[in-house]
């Protein structure tokens, strides 16, 4: 493969929207960031260089950095934050992947603004598993504050209440045309009649999982998470935070303007959500500007039943050249309960906390990373002893218990290199059931399946797939059920799982699991970067 160099400078940029302008953190003044795209088996390099007042580091969503975990990026995880004024290249290859992904800013809020797109394309000379669509556009979900988000985020954890909510969500950075902000349009997507587009549509946003939606067209998802899907057509795409869809667009209209719309699925009761849809034109050549734009309804923000035919109908491709493998045997068998807490809390106005948890562990980040300490063996900085099922199995879904207090920990779970996993996210009504985007880093897995309720162990595995599972690095678990999936821990390091939703992992819902490679010379994790950041 070829090797690709980046130069990420991250700097403040003063951008308007909504009216007001505020500075937010970049990458290279740009929101959303540059595209990296890569194809299949190239390196790249991106040279991240710090010229802001906090500290960053950038996370390759749903790269496999296979033995390359010192370039994962979440802080503390896998590195050390890049501190003002310092540097770091970060240099992984590209295995075995082909798609959509993103990448962003690993540490505080600051993803709110510094994200962009991963594309890479199939080897040179090989063809997509589809008709090659005339042209592609990556559509960037996202959202917007008025307020300095690492301000939202503090004032929420002296408070020990929930943070306040975006004030729009974003199409390509863009809200939508906002009436009486002048300089203030949506993003135009230009298109030529009688042709098939690819639009890489990614969610990049901090809180909220989405609808995403064209007036008059069908669109057929071709890919998600940069795995090849089996193609299936839908009006709308359900897109949780982290996750990536590549669908295929005919446009044969033939002329007009067309709403493309971004809305919020969130369907627990209790949760502040950003009702502001964002949106964007669908913009036929040739059509006037003074013809009116097809309006598209948004579904409701509760309309699970949509959501739940979309996951439904998620496969994996499973053809002979791309072929799912999955697990079959199972090595390690684990039930994580995933949900909201309440801990007492002197200085908080109500005199509790919200805080987040998995099987009643609310994760402590360490003040080194864990990487090095695994690597160097450095003692003091984790346990490993996370638990691997809940320590009091509850009525999930049922009433609240009557203790809703966590303990505390930087605790891992070991595997073997190699070893297989099932792991059943069970989302809890704690306080309230909510959807939890739960992310795997290091790893593709399989999901086998998905229900509503509590997970039943005697019952529910009868109905796995284990013939096309869709195979990604983010699974959104249903508010309410569960999810299981299926991983080979076939990658030498310490890998984050957590939820994709900003808030949650701030409260503690996130783990890691470090995988121990034995001593095989090619099982190994590489020895760290010269250039790794020091705490
Ligand atoms: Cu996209 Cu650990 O995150």
């Amino acid at each position: 493969g070829m090797i690709r160099h980046y130069k990420f400078n991250v700097v403040m940029k003063n951008t308007t929207r909504l009216c007001s302008t505020k500075p937010i953190v970049t990458v290279n003044g740009e929101f959303p960031g540059p595209t990296v795209s890569a194809r299949e088996g190239d390196t790249v390099l991106v040279k991240v260089v710090n010229h802001v007042k906090y500290n960053i580091s950038i996370h390759w969503h749903g790269i496999r950095q296979l033995r390359t975990g010192w370039a994962d990026g979440p802080a503390y995880i896998t590195q050390c934050p890049i501190q003002p004024g310092q540097s770091f290249v970060y240099n992984f290859t590209v295995t075995g992947q082909r798609g959509t992904l993103l990448w962003h800013a690993h540490i505080l809020w600051l993803r709110a603004t510094v994200h962009g797109a991963i594309v890479i394309l199939p080897k040179r000379g090989v063809p997509y598993p589809f008709p090659t669509p005339h042209k592609e556009a990556i559509l960037i979900l996202g959202e917007w504050w008025k307020s300095d988000v690492e301000e939202v985020i503090n004032e929420a954890l002296q408070s020990g209440m929930a943070p306040n909510v975006s004030d729009a969500h974003t199409i390509n950075g863009h809200p939508g045309p906002v009436s009486r902000c002048y300089s203030e349009s949506g993003f135009n997507i230009p298109v030529k009649p009688g042709k098939t587009y690819m639009l890489r549509i990614i969610n990049a946003a901090l809180n909220e999982e989405l609808f995403f939606k064209i007036a008059g067209h069908t669109l057929t998802v071709v890919e998600v998470d940069a795995t090849y899907t089996k193609p299936f057509k839908t009006d709308t795409v359900v897109i949780a935070p982290g996750q990536t869809t590549n669908v295929l667009l005919t446009t044969n209209l033939g002329t007009g303007k067309y709403l493309v719309a971004a809305s919020p699925f969130m369907d627990s009761m209790a949760i502040f959500v950003d009702n502001v849809t964002a949106t964007a034109t669908l913009h036929y050549e040739g059509t006037l500007s003074t013809t009116p734009t097809t309006l598209t309804v948004p579904p409701p923000r509760n309309a699970t039943p949509i959501a739940t035919t979309f996951m439904n109908s998620l496969r994996s491709l499973n053809s002979k050249k791309y072929p799912a493998k999955l697990p079959l045997t199972i090595d390690h068998q684990l039930l994580f309960a995933i949900g909201l807490g309440l801990n007492p809390c002197a200085t908080c106005a109500r005199g509790a906390r919200v805080v987040a948890d998995i099987n009643n562990v609310t994760f402590v980040m360490p003040t080194v990373s864990l990487l090095q300490a695994h690597f160097f063996n450095i003692g003091g900085v984790f346990t490993d002893d996370f638990p691997g099922n809940p320590p009091i199995a509850f009525d999930y879904t049922g009433t609240q218990p009557t203790n809703l207090a966590t303990m505390s920990g930087t605790r891992l779970y070991r595997l073997p290199y190699n070893a297989t996993v099932q792991l059943v996210l069970q989302d809890t009504g704690m306080i309230t059931p909510e959807n939890h985007p739960i992310h795997l880093h290091g790893f593709n897995f399989f999901v086998v399946g998905r229900g509503v309720g509590n997970f039943n162990p005697e019952k529910d595995p009868k109905k796995f797939n284990l013939l096309d599972p869709v195979e990604r690095n983010t699974i959104a678990v249903p508010s309410g059920g569960w999810s299981a999936i299926r991983f080979r821990a076939d990658n030498p390091g310490v890998w984050f799982l957590h939820c994709h939703l900003e808030v949650h992992t701030t409260w503690g819902l996130k783990m890691a699991f470090v995988v121990d490679n034995g001593k095989g010379a090619d099982e190994s994790l590489l020895p760290p970067p010269s250039d790794l950041p020091k705490c």
